[in-house]
């Protein structure tokens, strides 16, 4: 999506359609009452005779008015003012990103964000718009005979007046809203993805093609290496399958030399069958999705790097498939970690915090500021929170309300859960240092309790992303998720730089 900053004027913007907003129960926003003026009240009479009612996300298409020279005019329903809030805006603009998507112009005259939100400025309203309606254009079609032809709109028009105000950047928001929607177009491809095709290799080739474009410094292991630096925990994951491990970093430099980098260190397991202690059937092949939060590190780092974001981001993938075999690790075993403590592995379903906790005690090389792990770790995740939150988990509470207020700001949310000290009995074991898994009670928790033994070096965040990296059911997909939150944290860290 093309986007640009030329709309001058409602009814003399030759653009086929111009988008305004519209509050209830009848209030024309500036835009509106420029094109009801000018074709003698058009809209106040469309509104009167009961066509549209201007409730949030409820659209009317007038073709041809007299007095405005665009072909189409697209009445956008904001609801009452005092309930337009984040959220019931964003579902504005995703409902009005399907209507555009079946539109027969080129290109629109978006004023829609010149309506007011509730606690949300215009840079903010931009960036949501351009995300959103990027967002809205994701296809992922390459497995299909049959294609859908492409949407016929490929520009958006942002009102120049937009820019007037030099207190708020609306170009750099919109910079930012079509780089998250690319890069969240990037992890919702390698969700969505099937396991026979993107695989451990897969995810390392999708690195080093990302490193080249993007300008990223790439580096990839394969087990041998894994073996000789003693990464005992995830090498006992890629044991029972053929497809190698791989150990990715990508390195992007955009901040000063001797700046800490962010580590995000991603999960990539990228089929998840449960291993020994196999899981149900039902839905399994919703653990191709297991690499979520891999795709979202990739997802970042593209983000980030089109952005030329002034931070030094460093991303960790620990990549592996989960699978059933004869030589695959089985519950008992007892195996020796990176950090030297060692892990009894109870169910080998449990295998996320196994390749992460080699990949956390690695990232301590790269000397970070922070390192925030993204893993589809707990199915006791979407059971708490359902797919509106990521549980969020930290041993630092600077770093976890930051990570909080980007989530709230992205509308990415995330939700803390804690990490006292009680929880860790849940995962004692009488052989070894740590059993991999803590009952059923508070699973989410002690998954993180888990992961923390490997990060006493420095400030560490863990997002479970298992609820909101995707959606079930017929529309099944890869969301992109938590892209938008970790990218804001990014943009915050440079604004605060
Ligand atoms: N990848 C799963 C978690 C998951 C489950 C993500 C459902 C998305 C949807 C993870 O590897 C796993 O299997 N976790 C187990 C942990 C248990 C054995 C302690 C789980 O949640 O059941
Ligand atoms: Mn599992
Ligand atoms: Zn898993």
């Amino acid at each position: 999506m093309q986007i640009e900053f030329t709309a001058t004027d409602p009814t003399r913007d030759r653009q086929g359609c111009v988008v305004v907003g519209i509050q209830a129960p009848k209030e024309l926003s500036a835009a509106a009452v420029r094109i009801d003026e000018a074709s003698q009240g058009a809209l106040t009479a469309a509104l009167r005779s009961g066509d549209f009612k201007a409730e949030p996300g409820r659209t009317l298409l007038l073709r041809n008015l007299a007095g405005v020279a665009a072909e189409r005019v697209l009445l956008v329903g904001c609801g009452p003012a005092a309930k337009l809030d984040a959220a019931a805006w964003r579902q504005t603009v995703t409902q009005l990103a399907r209507v555009l998507k079946e539109l027969g112009s080129t290109s629109a005259a978006l004023y829609l964000p010149e309506v007011e939100v509730r606690e949300r400025g215009l840079d903010w309203r931009v960036q949501q718009a351009v995300q959103i309606i990027g967002d809205g254009w994701y296809r992922f079609t390459g497995f299909k005979s049959d294609k859908e032809p492409a949407p016929k709109l490929k520009k958006i028009c942002l009102p120049k007046a937009f820019l007037a105000d030099p207190r708020v950047d609306c170009e750099g928001a919109a910079r930012i809203g079509s780089a998250l929607a690319q890069g969240m177009a990037l992890a919702r491809d390698l969700g969505n993805l099937p396991g026979n095709v993107c695989t451990p290799a897969y995810l390392a080739s999708e690195a080093r093609r990302l490193g080249r474009s993007a300008g990223l410094t790439v580096k990839v292991l394969g087990e041998a290496e894994m073996k000789r630096l003693g990464m005992g925990a995830l090498l006992s994951v890629s044991k029972g399958s053929r497809e190698e491990a791989k150990l990715i970093t990508m390195q992007y430099k955009g901040g000063p030399s001797g700046a800490k980098p962010v580590v995000l260190v991603g999960k990539g397991i990228t089929f998840d069958s449960g291993g020994i202690s196999i899981k149900p059937a039902a839905a399994m092949d919703e653990m191709k999705y297991d690499m979520c939060g891999a795709a979202s590190v990739f997802g970042t780092l593209l983000a980030a790097a089109q952005l030329k974001l002034p931070v030094n981001v460093t991303g960790v993938v620990p990549a592996s498939e989960n699978l059933p075999d004869g030589s695959a690790s089985k519950p008992g075993d007892i195996v020796t970690t990176l950090s030297g403590k060692s892990v009894e592995i109870l169910n080998t379903d449990a295998e996320g915090r196994l390749i992460l906790c080699d990949a956390l005690t690695y990232s301590a090389r790269f000397k970070p500021d922070v390192v925030i792990d993204i893993a589809t770790l707990t199915g006791a995740c979407i059971v708490a929170l359902g797919n509106h939150a990521s549980g969020l988990m930290s041993n630092d509470d600077d770093l976890a309300d930051a990570l909080l207020s980007a989530g709230i700001r992205a509308h990415d949310r995330a939700w803390r859960l804690p990490l006292w000290p009680e929880y860790q009995e849940q995962i004692k074991s009488p052989f070894a240092d740590m059993a991999n898994v803590g009952g059923r009670e508070a699973g989410t928790i002690t998954a993180g309790c888990f992961l923390a033994k490997f990060t006493g070096a420095f400030r560490w965040a863990h997002l479970d992303i298992a609820g909101t990296a995707w959606v079930s059911g017929k529309e099944k997909s890869a969301t992109g998720r938590p892209v938008p939150l970790l990218l804001q944290y990014l943009v915050d860290r440079a604004h605060a730089a």
